[in-house]
């Protein structure tokens, strides 16, 4: 009996043991984002951005430290599911952030709604995610592809747009993107006369300019984003349409990318939830910091994966570090007013930000603020049944 007894007391202390063990092992953060390719950029901004976020936080979120584990999804749709079941599967990890692709975000969604798994999607605006396959453990902190694309057409229509062409890759975020602006548009009387599209991620513009020259449209709309952006942008001043028929776009054409863009994506009007000159304590602090841990400005892709952080640590912070505590950390990140470099944002019941959409400008290496497009704008969430 007195065997029997010490045997119990070792098996408890060990099992206290262990679970103690468990609740202060560093938070595994599966970073599943493109770090080669067109949105190369954008995957290195995101992680920069989430990485500022839990360094001023003394490296811990909730009180417990951050691990990393990065898988390189190379924007690539047909290798998503075996990328995140690495993640998931092989490394084990509490989290998965990503990504930038709505293609690639999509494999993840199924994957993290299979498995239960807490997804953060620092990117990808694919409707379906926060529309038909939203989940409780599924949140946005970016936009969805209509928030942007819709604001931008709404402005297109004030300005006078009647007949307007669209341009972009054929992939969900390029076709969600012009139903967005085409149903903004529509609300002034203003049609999108003729959607052009090219394969994700093809840069051969020529014969899809010549055609927008041969329409002459009111405006174009194109959204292409990193490497294309900066490709698209050239080719059509390149072409001489700039002179003739004014480019619009969702924030994407010109972020992180006028540099390299230089005089022919100045004056752009684009629509989106950031502009680099937001003259709050909170933009200024942040680009500061920015800038002095990477050498860099940072642009709307570094502002998501911060706020990513910065959700996951309201989760963490209700859980008090046991993200075991699924929905425990899932509900707080839905209730959550994350105080953005953007502007205070909430999530929707779909979990996707409801947010300013600001007007901007491009001058210089900046998109300028001009106005707010549209205030508050919640996607509509189709087919969510939360
Ligand atoms: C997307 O695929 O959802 C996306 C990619 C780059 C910028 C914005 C959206």
């Amino acid at each position: 009996m007195k065997t029997l007894l010490k045997l119990s007391t070792l098996a408890a202390l060990l099992a206290a043991g262990a679970a103690h063990a468990q609740s202060t092992a560093p938070i595994k953060v599966g970073l599943m984002l493109p770090y080669t390719g067109t949105y190369a950029a954008l995957g290195n901004a995101i992680e920069n951005g989430f990485k500022l976020y839990v360094q001023e936080q003394g490296g811990k979120l909730g009180g417990r430290e951050i691990q990393y584990v990065k898988v390189d999804d190379e924007s690539d749709p047909s290798k998503a599911t075996d990328n995140v079941n690495k993640l998931i599967k092989r490394d084990n990890v509490d989290v998965l952030v990503g990504t930038v692709h709505s293609g690639v975000a999509l494999g993840m969604a199924k994957a993290a709604r299979e498995n239960n798994t807490l997804l953060i999607i620092p990117n990808a605006g694919a409707g379906d995610i926060t529309g038909p396959m939203c989940a409780p453990n599924i949140v946005r902190s970016s936009f969805s592809n209509w928030q942007p694309a819709y604001a931008m057409g709404v402005v297109a229509g004030q300005r006078g747009v009647k007949r307007a062409m669209t341009i972009t890759h054929n992939y969900a975020a390029g076709t969600e993107t012009t139903k967005g602006f085409t149903e903004g548009l529509e609300k002034s009387g203003g049609k999108v006369i003729k959607e052009l599209y090219l394969p994700f991620p093809n840069v051969e513009f020529q014969a899809l300019l010549t055609e927008i020259a041969a329409q002459k449209p009111d405006a174009v709309y194109a959204f292409f984003a990193g490497g294309s952006a900066v490709k698209f942008v050239k080719d059509y001043a390149a072409a001489g349409l700039n002179k003739t028929i004014p480019l619009y776009g969702p924030g994407f054409l010109t972020d992180g990318t006028l540099e390299a863009q230089g005089a022919a994506a100045q004056g752009l009007l684009t629509a989106l939830h950031y502009a680099d000159n937001l003259d709050t304590p909170r933009n200024n602090a942040f680009r500061k910091n920015y800038a002095l841990a990477y050498k860099a400005n940072a642009d709307v892709y570094a502002v998501q994966g911060y706020d990513a952080a910065q959700l996951l640590g309201v989760g963490l912070a209700a859980a008090k570090g046991d993200i075991a505590k699924r929905d425990v950390v899932a509900n707080a990140m839905r209730g959550a007013t994350v105080d953005s470099p953007r502007g205070k944002f909430t999530l929707s019941k779909a979990g996707n930000p409801v947010q300013d959409i600001y007007l901007r400008e491009a001058k210089g290496v900046n998109n300028e603020f001009k106005s707010i497009a549209v205030k508050a704008l919640a996607d509509p969430a189709r087919g969510c049944k939360l």
